[in-house]
């Protein structure tokens, strides 16, 4: 008897017929269905062995599969993973696995996940990354859920994902939502990312430099601190041409930026946990900025600044830029790891940092050298509480932190505008500021609402309160 196939998959748009594709690549039986009876036929045509299985219901799919059942969601987030589980429900049985690889927030994976385990069925929310290409060859997996369908669903996710330095870029990220969790933290620190070399473009158009001599500047840097996925492609893209104008294709695509809300939902968690994510904050904020084109337009006319012209000496401006670059980088990421760590201890989800940092390095957006460093950092004997505090993080933040604060005061004499590097380097200030201003802040407090205060000179914990004077009038 056929023992049955090793995995169904359900949702054949770009990253579901690439996963489809990549499965069957490493030898993995799978079978595969969409609502589209046409999805499934480019889909099963798409291997010209016809090794994937087409399925012409999500009866048949499930029918299909060896048990337990391993079956991959790769739906829109929101109502579709719902109503296809609702499909699914009476068709499986105990022990089975659903998958939802979409950018679900994790507290939908959560509930979701308890309404599955009722019927004893495993539920399991696996971030993804990579886009299409990364879904095809290799994407970085973040899957959490029970701890059991590790055993079950580790080979074929090891085979299908991307390799760092040998290693899969996948590891069972912890219980319930902690995989989509990490996602949505994965794909905040990619918003700021995007959004610091946003800016450092900003920065280069505003002192002249042409799109080659941009491309050529991102190319070089990424061959050494600063080497990532999202420096590569911004030097490929600052190559390209319009094929109908010749002009560069940044010139002639519209400064509005889309956003699908991961972003916007990590800033959400992060306040709610009181963590400071402020790089990603401004990431999120200029994307919101960029789509008021109308009234940009307008204001522009209207309120005085500046020209946003900067006249600097061109190579030493570039260096001052990939400190200014790497430093808010850093910073960024130090906040991102804080978020992960705070709310892993919260939940007790016990997340290992350093295997989130290892399995970053490849297939997934922000993939990036420099995460090697972060590995590093927590495998020592003594991990840092705040990434700033590692060692060789230290000693790159006082390397940098001169051009870093030049290109920044640059940058608002100049009237560009830099949310996400500045909220970067505030955040380092206050951060390594001993004794900040909060003392009067402590004080209106009190002074209006009686809400006490601390002092400098008794034990922490001990509430005083002054009796401020009147206010007259
Ligand atoms: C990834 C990406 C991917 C997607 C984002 C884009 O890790 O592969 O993050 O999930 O590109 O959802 O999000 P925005 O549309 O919000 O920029």
């Amino acid at each position: 008897m056929n023992k049955g196939r090793d995995i169904g998959l359900i949702g054949l748009g770009v990253m579901g017929r690439n996963l489809a594709l990549n499965i069957d690549s490493r030898g993995f039986s799978v079978s595969v269905w969409d609502q589209s009876p046409e999805a499934v036929t480019r889909s099963a045509a798409s291997q010209p062995e016809g090794r994937i299985t087409g399925c012409d219901s999500i009866q048949a799919l499930v029918a299909s599969l060896a048990r337990p059942r391993k079956i991959w969601l790769m739906v829109n987030a929101g109502a579709p993973v719902d109503e296809v589980i609702s499909q699914l429900l009476p068709l499986l049985d105990a022990d089975d696995i659903v998958i939802d690889g979409g950018n679900s927030l994790f507290k939908d994976t959560e509930r979701r996940a308890a309404h599955l385990a009722t019927h004893g069925l495993r539920f399991v929310g696996a971030g993804v990354s990579g886009g299409e290409e990364g879904a095809r060859k290799g994407p970085a997996i973040m899957p959490g859920g029970p701890a059991s369908t590790w055993a079950d669903l580790r080979p074929i996710f090891e085979a299908i994902a991307a390799q760092a330095e040998g290693q899969p870029c996948v590891v069972h990220i912890g219980p319930g939502g902690a995989g989509h969790y990490v996602k949505m933290v994965h794909n905040g620190i990619e918003y700021a990312d995007m959004q610091l070399i946003g800016e450092t473009y900003a920065l280069m158009s505003a002192a002249g430099m042409d799109t080659d001599v941009m491309a050529r500047t991102f190319a070089h840097w990424n061959t050494g601190d600063l080497r990532s996925y999202l420096i590569d492609i911004t030097a490929r893209i600052l190559t390209q041409r319009d094929p109908d104008t010749g002009a560069p294709i940044v010139d002639v695509i519209q400064d509005r930026a889309g956003q699908k809300g991961t972003g916007q939902w990590t800033l959400v968690n992060a306040a709610e946990s009181a963590v400071v994510v402020s790089a990603m904050g401004a990431a999120v904020d200029a994307r919101v900025l960029s789509s008021m084109k109308a009234a940009r337009m307008a204001a522009s006319s209207q309120l005085a600044g500046p020209t946003g012209r900067i006249d600097a000496p061109a190579d030493r401006w570039v260096d001052q830029l990939h400190d200014a670059l790497y430093a808010s980088k850093i910073v960024s990421y130090a906040q991102g790891f804080d978020l992960l760590r705070t709310t892993s201890e919260r939940r007790g989800w016990e997340l290992d940092l350093g295997a989130i940092a290892s399995i970053w390095r490849g297939g997934c957006i922000i993939r990036a050298q420099f995460l090697n460093r972060i590995t590093e950092a927590y495998a020592s004997d003594n991990p840092p509480a705040n990434l700033l505090l590692a060692p060789g993080f230290v000693q790159a933040l006082a390397r940098t932190q001169s051009a870093w604060r030049e290109a920044i005061a640059t940058a608002v004499r100049a009237g560009v505008a830099v949310p996400a590097m500045s909220a970067a380097l505030a955040y380092y200030d206050a951060y390594r500021t001993a004794r900040g201003p909060a003392n009067l802040l402590q004080a209106q407090r009190d002074f209006f609402g009686a809400h006490t205060y601390e002092r400098v000179d008794r034990p922490a914990g001990q509430a005083f309160h002054t009796a401020w004077p009147e206010v007259q009038g």
